[in-house]
């Protein structure tokens, strides 16, 4: 049997990780400037989740969620302390797209609403209604395209109060910093009166962390700069090291219901300790200030480098926007220079997405192969 061909692939074969550095199969040493898709928190094989999850497997990897589930409310009780949402209960599932369904149906039964506002550029998976709120028609089927949704401009509040003055809109989903959509925010002012008119008018306020969430960009959740309280936050990559695992965090306001959320494999025993250990690494090895601490030292070396034009992001969730297209520059860095980084939807920009646990020496390498690899250009 063939694989299903739905991937472009880079000729290269992982077979091994280790901080942040990956192994080919010929022993080849890659830095990990990408993270697997701003997956990898704490870093590749960490001893601690590897002994974690090891230990796990060999008592219990999996029963169904119709019996007790001690793990479930210690990452729970975990999360919640650390990422400061403690009055916020938490649902488990698997992926970033699934936490998103999750919570557009959530916010749905809720309000007794079925419309959803989007944002330009935004991306929110590719699940039904994750993809219907996603801002690329290309990967949305027909059967995807009958959902009631709304794309609007970021940072018009004009157009928002429009819209959510009809009060049929279930939900607002956002992304506080773009991720694919080329790591743009908007303003403070925007998502603080966008956050008071979603309350005055019975919105949802859905803030999608699956990317910049669990520390990425310095603070646990990204949107936490803003001082709002949205009313559902979905989370996944970060949350497993790898390790599939998603959920979302609802808000008091929101009560529960037997049956109108579910999953067989979401919050599974070996899941948890995965992301029990994920949690107590990024608190131990305080991930968030080491996130913020190599923004500073990434700023101070972009500096340097004068075809960088301007840098997005922060923390760990960065673009580096040159003044050319950087698709053959990607495929310098990681041929001949052995970085993964990553692209956006902005083809002039480079995007960093790496383990937490960077350090600067670490960043010093990739300031060397770019440019090295700068001087073909
Ligand atoms: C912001 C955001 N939301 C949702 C998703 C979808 O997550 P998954 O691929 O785990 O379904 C992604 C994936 O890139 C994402 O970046």
């Amino acid at each position: 049997m063939n694989l299903f061909d739905v991937y472009p692939l880079y000729d290269i074969t992982p077979v091994k990780g280790d901080g942040v550095f990956v192994y080919d199969e010929a022993g080849k040493k890659y830095l990990d400037l990408y993270g697997g898709h701003a997956v990898i928190s704490i870093g590749h094989s960490h001893p601690e989740y590897v002994e974690a999850i090891i230990n796990q497997v060999g008592k219990l990897g999996f029963y169904s969620n119709s019996v007790k589930n001690p793990l479930q409310e210690e990452l729970a009780e975990k999360l919640g302390r650390l990422s400061g949402c403690e009055d916020y209960a938490l649902f488990l599932c698997n992926s970033g797209a699934e936490a998103n369904e999750n919570a557009l149906k959530l916010a749905s039964f809720h309000t007794g609403r079925s419309r959803i506002i989007y944002f330009e550029k935004g991306f929110h998976g590719r699940t039904s209604g994750a993809v219907a709120v996603t801002d690329n028609e290309s990967i949305k089927a027909p059967f995807n395209k009958n959902h009631k949704v709304t794309k609007l401009a970021f940072d018009d509040l004009p157009a928002l109060e429009k819209e959510l003055q009809k009060e049929d809109v279930a939900a607002l989903i956002f992304e506080v910093i773009r991720g694919v959509g080329g790591l743009e925010e908007a303003s403070a002012e925007y998502y603080k009166a966008a956050s008071e008119m979603c309350k005055k008018y019975g919105t949802i306020l859905i803030a999608d962390e699956v990317q910049s969430g669990y520390g990425r960009t310095g603070d646990f959740f990204g949107f936490q700069k803003y001082g709002i309280h949205p009313e559902i936050i979905s989370i996944a990559k970060g949350m497993g090291n790898g390790f599939p695992i998603g959920g979302i965090l609802i808000d008091e306001a929101i009560k529960p219901e037997h049956g109108i959320l579910g999953t067989t494999f979401g919050g599974n025993h070996l899941a948890c300790a995965a992301g029990i250990a994920v949690l107590e690494v990024i608190e131990k090895e305080n991930l968030l200030q080491n996130a913020e601490n190599q923004f500073e030292y990434v700023k101070e070396k972009s500096a340097e480098i004068p075809q960088i034009k301007r840098l997005y992001g922060r923390g760990l969730m960065i673009g580096l926007e040159f003044d050319f297209e950087i698709a053959a520059l990607r495929k310098e860095l990681l041929f001949n220079h052995k970085v993964f980084t990553g692209a956006s939807s902005n083809k002039k920009q480079l995007r960093i997405l790496p383990p937490l646990n960077i350090q600067k020496e670490h960043l010093d390498t990739f300031f060397e192969a770019l440019k090295s690899a700068l001087e073909k250009y």
